[in-house]
């Protein structure tokens, strides 16, 4: 809560180094008038003048003792090479209770210099560090938002007080700053790799290129790229001399791993090693990628562990009309990555969905030292390393809100030589994992659970793995396929029987990889002993993805609407049978069959839904078309009946629950049963539904709102991106109103 400008609740702040940083720390708080006095200290007598002039602070001293005298706050904000001698002076003041804080660039320098001044480091001194600055120096240059939505960082120690920590945290606050509290030592590492590094390079590659051109002529041809790379060397070389002396170890570490990368990349253009370049070159963009998503609060590593909260605001009504082709399969997509990765030879993929779950695929397996390209515009150029050519990855696999990603995985990676552990996000972290650890572990896996079986998942190498026939409790292609991709490495023959038949991308694209499977009956097989050799995969669209549209337009009246190239494996398409069964009017046309999975366009055409009882059977068919479904049958004339699936309760979310209460909010009529849900079609109104982070959730409402009397507010949205990036462009031009909140 901000506080209240008109009632000072300290007295004295005294800010010592009246400088860009310090001037604007004392400019901004005494604009927010939350103290009686501001305090400038500096030894320049300019700047003291100037610094009353410019309303910076109330008044300056020239004598330290005298201005610290009473002082709530002291703000250290000196170069950081004269803060030893500060500090020394300031132990020899009588400071009474006042809390001392420092804005240094490195902070161990600072901390080690007030123990030593102070013969212990004072309780009430929080070490600090704003991530600010410009390009212009000195305290005619401050600025009272200099701070806003900057990053301060906070190095308190165990001995700080807390009433001091809180203090100093509130003042940033004040000032709009993100404060962000850590230890010491990893403060200065990660400056000195993200800050102090780049600055040393850009300072040592301007200056070894200058020297060896005396006449500076080169720089007459650099370009664009040189510009950028070298816009740093034009900082202030006394203030950046200053911080690689005081944090001199952490920066020599950072140089030194550097040194050994630039070494290897050395040597790969030395030996002509194009495969090495480009492994370096394609992680290095796709982290850049990452960075970037992450300056601008895109990524989901951000949208998850922060409390942004994405909101679609879906108006009532609309018509859908057109052709569309929605994104990639993403079980498919997943799948190419990892058998391309592990065929022999160069895979090339189309159509690939560039969600963020099949990417954290990709990302999981360069981590694992493949070489990837793309994907741009939907095509990936995967550089198999053969079954045997995964390295181990440099850190935890981190695989977001992917599932598939996670089970898939355990699979082959319990027949690695190396150690791995898998994490995911916050829902991720909550899905049941023993279902593949534990028919892992008899096939003599090593596999650790976090708690109840959930993730993160450690799973050990080196583990020979032997064959076994596995009768599935629940019907699950994650389970078989992980059961697949660790037969391929296991001792003898492996069998999974499926107790319905679930989606079997894994057997046909093993096959479309040459890899033998044997399918009888609910049974697949596979063999050790064979390779996967690269092919051309072409995903098509994925039904799940068509089918917030399949009932959008039956939902909505007058429409017709043509979804081309979607994947019509009959292990996928019970959204397309149920909705039938309901009276819906869709037909399949120009049937082919691309890369082993038949495609048609799909044409669907507004029609008036009726209530069924879904038969059971088609459940594992249309497992994750289930809460657009239920928007359908509250749109149907009455009762729609769902049993036997009780695996949607672990999905993303509890999407049984999740849903009946999403449409419960909306005033239908929807009955949750342990194992499904009862629905009574009849109106439905507006009003506010939480999505719970599932993707699918997010688009089911966004789609009820053809059929709602008033707008829809659907909150937690941010994983949309997860299956379908581009949900609301595509929404949007078949004719659904709906749209980021603030945003039209
Ligand atoms: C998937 C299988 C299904 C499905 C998921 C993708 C796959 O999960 O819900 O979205 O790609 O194998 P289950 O195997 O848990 O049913």
């Amino acid at each position: 809560m901000p506080l209240q400008q008109a009632a000072p609740i300290l007295g004295r702040l005294v800010v010592v180094g009246l400088g860009l940083i310090g001037g604007s720390f004392a400019k901004g708080l005494r604009g927010k008038g939350l103290f009686r006095e501001v305090i400038g200290v500096d030894l320049d007598p300019e700047s003291r003048r100037l610094a009353v002039e410019l309303g910076v602070v109330d008044r300056c001293e020239t004598e330290l003792a005298a201005a610290c005298q009473g002082a709530d706050v002291i703000q250290l904000a000196v170069p950081i090479l004269a803060m030893e001698k500060l500090l020394a002076q300031l132990a020899g003041l009588e400071l009474g209770n006042a809390v001392l804080t420092d804005v240094g660039s490195a902070k161990g320098n600072v901390v080690r210099a007030a123990q030593q001044s102070f013969g212990g480091m004072p309780a009430r001194f929080v070490p600090g560090h704003p991530i600010a600055g410009s390009e212009q120096s000195g305290v005619e240059a401050a600025k009272s938002n200099l701070f806003q939505r900057h990053k301060v960082i906070l190095t308190p120690l165990a001995s700080t007080d807390a009433d001091a920590l809180a203090l100093v945290d509130r003042l940033w606050r004040e000032l709009g700053a993100d404060v962000e509290h850590m230890e010491v030592g990893h403060h200065d590492a990660v400056l000195a790799a993200t800050s102090h590094l780049p600055h040393l390079l850009a300072f040592t590659l301007v200056d070894s290129l200058a020297k060896r051109n005396e006449n500076l002529e080169i720089f007459r041809y650099a370009a664009g790229g040189f510009r950028d790379f070298t816009r740093i060397a034009g900082s202030d070389p006394v203030m950046w001399h200053d911080i690689f002396l005081a944090n001199r170890e952490a920066v020599l570490r950072t140089l030194d791993d550097f040194r050994g990368d630039l070494d290897a990349l050395r040597a790969a253009v030395d030996a002509g090693d194009g495969h090495q370049l480009l492994g370096v070159f394609t992680r290095a963009r796709v982290a850049r990628e990452h960075f970037s998503k992450i300056l601008a609060r895109r990524a989901y590593v951000d949208a998850m562990n922060s409390n942004n909260d994405l909101i679609f605001l879906a108006n009532p009504g609309g018509q859908l009309s057109g052709r569309i082709r929605v994104p990639g399969d993403k079980s498919i997509s997943h799948r190419s990555i990892m058998l391309g990765s592990l065929a022999e030879g160069t895979t090339e993929v189309e159509g690939f969905l560039e969600g963020e779950d099949a990417l954290a695929t990709l990302q999981a397996f360069r981590d694992m030292g493949v070489v990837i390209e793309g994907p741009h515009h939907g095509r990936v150029t995967i550089h198999g390393v053969g079954l045997h050519g995964l390295k181990p990855p440099p850190g935890p696999l981190y695989l977001g809100n992917s599932g598939t990603s996670m089970r898939l995985l355990s699979g082959l990676l319990a027949a690695q030589p190396f150690d791995t552990v898998l994490t995911g996000d916050a829902s991720l972290s909550k899905r049941p994992m023993n279902r593949v650890a534990k028919p892992l572990r008899a096939m003599g896996a090593v596999i650790e659970t976090g708690p109840e079986g959930r993730p993160p998942l450690t799973i050990r190498g080196g583990q020979r793995l032997t064959g076994m026939h596995y009768e599935m409790p629940m019907a699950s292609a994650q389970v078989k396929s992980c059961l697949l991709l660790a037969g391929l490495y296991a001792g003898g023959e492996t069998a999974v029987t499926e107790p319905a038949p679930t989606r079997d991308h894994t057997e046909r694209m093993l096959r479309g990889f040459g890899y033998p499977v044997s399918v009888e009956g609910a049974t697949a097989r596979v063999e050790s002993g064979h390779k996967l050799s690269a092919t051309h995969i072409e995903v098509p669209a994925d039904i799940s993805s068509a089918a917030f549209f399949l009932v959008a337009a039956s939902i909505a009246e007058g429409s017709e609407l043509v979804l081309e190239h979607v994947g019509i494996n009959p292990t996928r398409i019970g959204v397309i049978e149920i909705l039938r069964l309901m009276g819906g009017d869709i037909s399949l046309e120009n049937q082919r069959e691309v890369g082993g999975e038949p495609v048609a366009d799909i044409r669907v055409r507004s029609a008036r839904l009726k209530g069924i009882d879904i038969p059971e059977s088609l459940v594992p068919l249309a497992i994750d078309e289930f809460p657009v479904l239920f928007v359908a049958a509250a749109c149907a004339e009455g009762r729609t009946v769902l049993r036997g699936a009780e695996e949607l309760r672990v999905k993303e979310s509890d999407r049984i629950q999740v849903m009946a209460d999403g449409l419960q909010a909306l005033g239908v009529k929807a009955e949750p049963t342990p194992d499904g849900i009862i629905i009574e079609g009849g109106p439905i109104g507006g009003g506010e539904v939480h999505s719970h982070g599932d993707h699918r959730i997010a688009m089911s409402f966004s789609v009820a709102s053809l059929r709602a009397s008033a707008p829809i507010r659907i909150h937690d949205c941010a994983n949309v991106a997860t299956s379908f990036p581009n949900f609301l462009g595509l929404a949007a031009q078949a004719g659904i109103r709906v749209n980021e909140e603030g945003k039209s």
